[in-house]
């Protein structure tokens, strides 16, 4: 039962919050900041499900329990914003894009963008997919030392581009690397200290954020003014974002810059480093491995895959939703309070910090037995439907849920699968990630080592593909 303060008359009292104290001043700031993810393992070991301690000026709640993720994702998510901090430090880059937004804005955004995820739309993206996965993979040579994690950073950053803009990135590709590269940088530094740095602040690293800024609005502004001239739907997400129009018509030439921006970001690092952690995972679990090549083999026999296949490979997925309860991309994403409120057996002031982690949620053993092991088994659909709302939230929940998923899910199933067809997953001998979260979890800059070792008569390798569109050639009529 979730009730908001002012009509709980009929409920136990609260149950207390167990506080880590740290630091007598700063209290759990620096045990959040030197190693944030183990910090938070370790105190929802030791303190359970629900703790609290203060980072820099606030108090911030951590929570695990499912009851209370459920009602903070969905059933109290009106009362529940971003935090102002958070906002602050994405606002130089994604100014009002639909992440950090709130309030009416978000719903009109919201409004505006949900139909460039619509199914049919997500569907058309799929050969464009799984051509570029062959592309790359037609670009590696057998023996040869790679970073997989680079190898999915370039992937998943042409897909969107593609997708987004239904451009190849050809004359932009290296100006929009380098300025991601930058930008991320500069958000990591920004996570760790979040007082906002003015543009005009002359460190070498502000510089070249700046620069990056800049360069990305130019690609961006570009973009726009061509797809106006054009003036026609190409099916793509900036068809969306450019000729998109409610009764107070279309979006400013800001908000459209914003919500490219945002787009860019929550699409391409998270599923980057999703398909890095499952390619991980697989490279060290060999029978899992064998059971998800066996059943594209027996289910492809050799072909490419569509979207139309993805309903036959469900050990594929059920993969994917292990690796993502295992090593989720978004370890933690974070909420405030707007008024007091009981969540589940917990009373929660106005302004409070309310910080999920889907790294913890899904170690949690009271839900997922023996939770370091990678077994993708656990996602049959009883026991899926056994567990409780709130347990699983690699793309949160509610109305802020991933915008994404639906693409993310198919992007991800369309790369591995044709991965799994075409090589052996493995990591470079005696090779061991990092394991580091910051914006993301990722493996650091050791990245993920791995050794090209091509599988015989891999379908992309003997050319025996079906062709199909690209994106632009379905829509541009
Ligand atoms: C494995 C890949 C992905 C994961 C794990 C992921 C996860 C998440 C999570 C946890 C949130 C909520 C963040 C918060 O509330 O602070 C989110 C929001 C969002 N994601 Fe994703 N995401 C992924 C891929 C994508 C892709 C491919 C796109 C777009 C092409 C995308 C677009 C968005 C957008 C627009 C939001 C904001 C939604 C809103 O607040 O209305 N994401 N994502």
């Amino acid at each position: 039962m979730t009730l908001l303060v002012e009509t709980q008359e009929n409920l136990p009292p609260p149950k207390p919050i167990p506080r880590h104290k740290g630091h007598w001043l700063w209290g759990g700031t620096f045990d959040f900041q030197r190693n944030p993810a183990e910090f938070l393992l370790e105190a929802h070991e030791k303190y359970g499900d629900v703790f609290v301690t203060r980072v820099l000026t606030g108090q911030s709640y951590f929570i695990r329990d499912p009851e209370v993720v459920n009602a903070i994702n969905v059933t109290h998510a009106k009362h529940i914003y971003k935090p102002k901090v958070v906002k602050q430090m994405w606002k130089p880059f994604l100014g009002d894009g639909l992440v950090p937004n709130d309030g009416d804005s978000w719903k009109r955004q919201h409004k505006l963008l949900m139909p460039g995820f619509h199914k049919t739309r997500v569907d058309a993206y799929a050969p464009t997919m799984a051509e570029y996965t062959a592309d790359m993979v037609r670009s590696w040579t057998n023996g040869e030392q790679r970073d997989f994690r680079q190898e999915m950073a370039e992937l998943t950053l042409r897909v969107v581009a593609k997708t987004l803009f239904d451009t190849d990135l050809a004359h932009d590709s290296e100006t929009v690397h380098q300025a991601m590269d930058d930008i991320c940088e500069a958000l990591i530094d920004h996570a760790q200290t979040p007082i906002p740095t003015p543009r005009w602040w002359p460190s070498e690293r502000n510089k070249r954020m700046v620069r990056a800024l800049d360069a990305m609005d130019g690609v961006i502004e570009r973009l726009v003014d061509a797809r106006r001239k054009q003036n026609k739907d190409r099916g793509d997400l900036m068809s969306q974002v450019v000729f998109a129009t409610d009764e107070q018509g279309s979006m400013s030439t800001k908000q459209m810059r914003d919500e490219l921006m945002t787009l860019i970001f929550a699409g391409h690092e998270t599923t980057a480093h999703t398909l890095t952690w499952a390619w991980y995972l697989l490279a060290t679990n060999r029978d899992t491995l064998a059971k998800a090549q066996a059943e594209l083999d027996q289910t492809l026999g050799g072909r490419a895959i569509g979207a139309d296949d993805l309903p036959d490979l469900p050990y594929l997925e059920m993969c994917l939703k292990e690796s993502l309860r295992r090593l989720p991309a978004v370890w933690i994403f974070a909420r405030e309070a707007q008024t007091d409120l009981r969540l589940g057996d917990y009373f929660f002031p106005k302004g409070a910090i309310l910080a999920i982690s889907p790294l913890a949620t899904g170690r949690n053993a009271k839900y997922f037995d023996n939770p370091l092991e990678y077994r993708p088994e656990r996602w049959t659909r009883e026991s899926e439907r056994r567990l409780p709302r709130g347990a699983y939230v690699p793309f949160a929940g509610g109305p802020r849920v991933c915008l994404g998923k639906q693409f993310a899910m198919m992007e991800m199933r369309i790369i591995l699968g044709t991965l799994i067809q075409n090589v052996d997953i493995n990591l470079l001998d005696g090779f061991e990630p990092d394991f580091v979260a910051n914006i993301s979890l990722n493996p650091g800059e050791r990245g993920m080592q791995m050794k090209v070792r091509f599988r015989d008569g891999a379908p992309v390798l003997t050319g025996d593909r079906e062709t199909k569109p690209a994106i632009s050639d379905t829509h541009a009529a």
